[in-house]
């Protein structure tokens, strides 16, 4: 018996099955966090990127989700700037000089930060150079400004443009963000829709 059979039958009589399905679904709801960004409506779209070969396979769900770093804190441009920003091998060093320092890809890094090198990261994430795009105007109106939410909460942002990096080992494009995703978003929050706001 697991522990939610358990739980099932642990009253007086077995709860009914209506009931248990009920409570299996609450619990995988729950459990996936259906609470929604406050104040917009998500993007539609999705897209199956192919997996980005890069230097050093560098797990965003090991730092993100199990030591919960906050996205901010690597990709520290977002809130004010056009891009968001890859962290320079200094900050990866400010844990790795002793954090996991006998793994493969820590030694990997330890050289190219003794090289005075950074890694060269792939991009996974490029939109055309005649769009025009910037971070920080979304961070502002969707997290800053948005009196309901908690900053702590960043990467349910993030995700309305690159999915639940979180979750990912390694980060893959997950959105198609081409002009009818832009744009129907931007219809859907009030965002500008003249040609001019994204090409300029
Ligand atoms: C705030 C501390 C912190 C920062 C900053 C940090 N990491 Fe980590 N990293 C960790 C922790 C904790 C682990 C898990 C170590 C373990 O499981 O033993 C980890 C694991 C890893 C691993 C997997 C190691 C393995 O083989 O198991 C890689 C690769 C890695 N980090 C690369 C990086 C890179 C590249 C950067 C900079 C962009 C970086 N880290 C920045 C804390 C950090
Ligand atoms: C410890 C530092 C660290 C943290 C924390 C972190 N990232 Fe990253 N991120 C990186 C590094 C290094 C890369 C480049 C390697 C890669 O693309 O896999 C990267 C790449 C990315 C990319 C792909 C960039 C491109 O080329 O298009 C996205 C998107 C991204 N991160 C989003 C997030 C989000 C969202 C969070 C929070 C859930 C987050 N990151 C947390 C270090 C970090
Ligand atoms: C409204 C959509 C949107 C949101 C929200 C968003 N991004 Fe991006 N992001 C993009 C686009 C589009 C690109 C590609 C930009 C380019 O090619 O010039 C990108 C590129 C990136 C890159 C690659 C490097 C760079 O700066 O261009 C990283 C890293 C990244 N985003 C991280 C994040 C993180 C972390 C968050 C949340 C704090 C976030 N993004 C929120 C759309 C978004
Ligand atoms: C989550 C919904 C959403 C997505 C997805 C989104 N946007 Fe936006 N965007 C907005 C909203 C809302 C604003 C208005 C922000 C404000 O003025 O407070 C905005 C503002 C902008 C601005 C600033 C315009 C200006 O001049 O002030 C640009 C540029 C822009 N978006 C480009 C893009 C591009 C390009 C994409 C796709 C890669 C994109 N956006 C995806 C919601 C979105
Ligand atoms: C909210 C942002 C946004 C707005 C508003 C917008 N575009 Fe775009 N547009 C994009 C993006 C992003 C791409 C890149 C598509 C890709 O990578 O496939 C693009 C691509 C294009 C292209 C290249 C050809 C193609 O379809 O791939 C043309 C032409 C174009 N846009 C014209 C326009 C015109 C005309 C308007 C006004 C009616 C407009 N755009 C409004 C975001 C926008």
């Amino acid at each position: 018996m697991n522990k939610y059979t358990y739980c099932l039958y642990n009253g007086k009589r077995p709860v009914s099955w209506v009931s248990a399905i009920l409570l299996v679904l609450a619990l995988v709801f729950s459990g996936a966090g259906l609470a929604e960004v406050p104040n917009a409506v998500p993007p539609e779209g999705e897209h199956k990127g192919d997996d980005v070969p890069q230097p050093i396979h560098f797990p965003h769900d090991t730092h993100a989700k199990i030591n919960e770093i906050n996205c901010m804190y690597c990709h520290t441009y977002a809130r004010r700037s056009k891009v968001a920003g890859i962290p320079p091998t200094s900050k990866c060093m400010g844990c790795h000089s002793v954090i996991a320092t006998d793994s493969d890809r820590i030694k990997k890094l330890t050289e190219y930060w003794e090289k005075n090198e950074s890694p060269p990261w792939k991009k996974v994430h490029d939109v055309p150079d005649y769009v025009h795009f910037t971070h920080e105007k979304h961070m502002k109106r969707f997290l800053f400004d948005n009196e309901d939410m908690e900053v702590e909460r960043v990467s349910e942002v993030c995700a309305f443009c690159h999915g639940e990096v979180k979750d990912m080992e390694v980060a893959n494009k997950v959105k198609p963000l081409n002009m009818g995703f832009c744009q129907r978003c931007h219809e859907a929050n009030g965002g500008p829709s003249d040609c001019w706001a994204c090409h300029k």
